[in-house]
């Protein structure tokens, strides 16, 4: 590959990365516009129903994108949605290449963005920078090629792996280095979601607090409550907080649901499973209200049963300087593996010290 193609390409991605936190529920995309070995225009998503990354290059790059090689994240769209396709605006502003990372699987595009450009004449290519867009966009994919949210589960653990104190308590196991990256998780997250448990032990706000850049909206504040245990008097349901929706089942004590609409809450009923609520379906719930990534805050039981429906798209662990001892909580509930051999391995994706504490990042589907 041409190095100038090739820088063009980080340079999309690192443009993209500026746009996480306003895009969603469309990818954050960057697309750069390269004329002789020279970067003459870029540009990222902005916010939803205004223009394509596409579009913003081009139209920095002007009349240089004629003869020119765009450089794009992901494939550009061929359907008129908010906006008119970016298919269009490449192949009406002159560009003689595209260079797309990765196909988008929007049943709206799915290789239609390409092939357009392709009747047009233009030459694509496909597949530059794939693993790092891939990587950068997971939630987004994941959501389109599922319709689920894609699932982080995010938790705080002792060095000796316990969640807990032996009396409940855990704030806080990590320092604060730790707890403000957390808010950068919370932040690239379109909801936050705690267990009944949690709720009423910790009392937790779930807002997102000191990060930049500021997420478009706050994320959806998402209590998992089978049966009607938190009341509307947790600080959870302060509105000026932001929204709040709990998600039961239809065992939930119906004056409780009430009292949670009266005080402003979205009340959503999905099947039972054995815990409480059906986790799949709460997933599928999120991911139709255009939730692409919700962060699930614990606690032990909630993520023990998370990880045993094989739910779990990224582990974030942060491991604090902390030792909690054999009756601390433990970070999961469930009996797990009878044997050293059946146990579920995980892919170390990235690792971060955070003063003595450590961000381990884990997918599923390791050795
Ligand atoms: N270290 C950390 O990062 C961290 C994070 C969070 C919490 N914590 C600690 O963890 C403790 C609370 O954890 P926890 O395990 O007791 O509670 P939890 O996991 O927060 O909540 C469990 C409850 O969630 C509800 N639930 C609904 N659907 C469920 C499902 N499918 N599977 C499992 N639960 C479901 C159930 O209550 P209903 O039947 O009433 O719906 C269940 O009892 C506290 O000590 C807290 O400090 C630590």
């Amino acid at each position: 590959v041409d190095e100038a193609i090739a820088a063009a390409m980080e340079r999309a991605l690192a443009v993209a990365a500026t746009a996480r936190r306003r895009t969603a529920p469309n990818p954050w995309v960057g697309c750069t516009i390269v004329d002789r070995g020279l970067i003459v225009g870029e540009g990222a998503t902005e916010v939803p129903g205004g223009r394509h990354a596409e579009i913003v290059a081009l139209s920095e790059a002007a009349d240089q994108a004629r003869g020119a090689t765009a450089v794009v994240t992901l494939e550009p769209c061929a359907h008129h949605g908010r906006t008119a396709p970016c298919a269009d605006a490449l192949i009406d502003a002159g560009v003689t290449t595209v260079v797309v990372a990765l196909e988008d699987p929007d049943s709206n595009v799915t290789g239609q963005g390409i092939a357009r450009l392709r009747d047009a004449g233009i030459e694509v290519h496909v597949g530059l920078g794939a693993d790092l867009a891939a990587e950068q966009l997971a939630p987004y994919l994941h959501h389109r090629r599922t319709g689920r949210a894609y699932c982080v589960a995010k938790s705080a653990l002792s060095i000796d792996g316990r969640s807990a104190a032996t009396d409940g308590s855990s704030q806080w196991i990590t320092g604060e280095l730790a707890r403000a990256d957390a808010h950068g998780v919370r932040a690239d997250s379109q909801a936050i979601v705690v267990g009944a448990g949690t709720a009423i032990a910790d009392q937790p706000a779930l807002t997102v607090r000191d990060v930049a850049p500021v997420p478009r909206e706050p994320p959806l504040r998402v209590l998992l409550d089978a049966r009607g245990r938190v009341q509307p008097k947790h600080p959870l349901f302060d509105a000026a907080l932001g929204p709040i929706t709990v998600i039961t089942t239809d065992a939930v004590d119906p004056v409780t649901a009430d009292a949670w609409l009266t005080a402003g809450a979205k009340v959503e009923s999905v099947p039972a499973a054995p815990g409480g609520i059906d986790l799949a379906a709460t997933l599928a719930l999120l991911g139709n209200e255009g939730v692409l990534q919700a962060c699930f805050e614990g606690g032990a039981t909630v993520h023990g049963a998370l990880l045993e429906a094989d739910l779990v798209d990224r582990w974030v662990i942060y491991v604090g300087a902390a030792l909690l001892g054999a009756d601390g909580r433990p970070a999961f509930t469930g009996p797990g593996p009878a044997s050293i051999d059946d146990a579920p391995r995980l892919r170390l994706v990235d690792v971060c010290r955070l003063g003595d504490d450590v961000r381990l990042d884990y997918a599923p589907g390791g050795r």
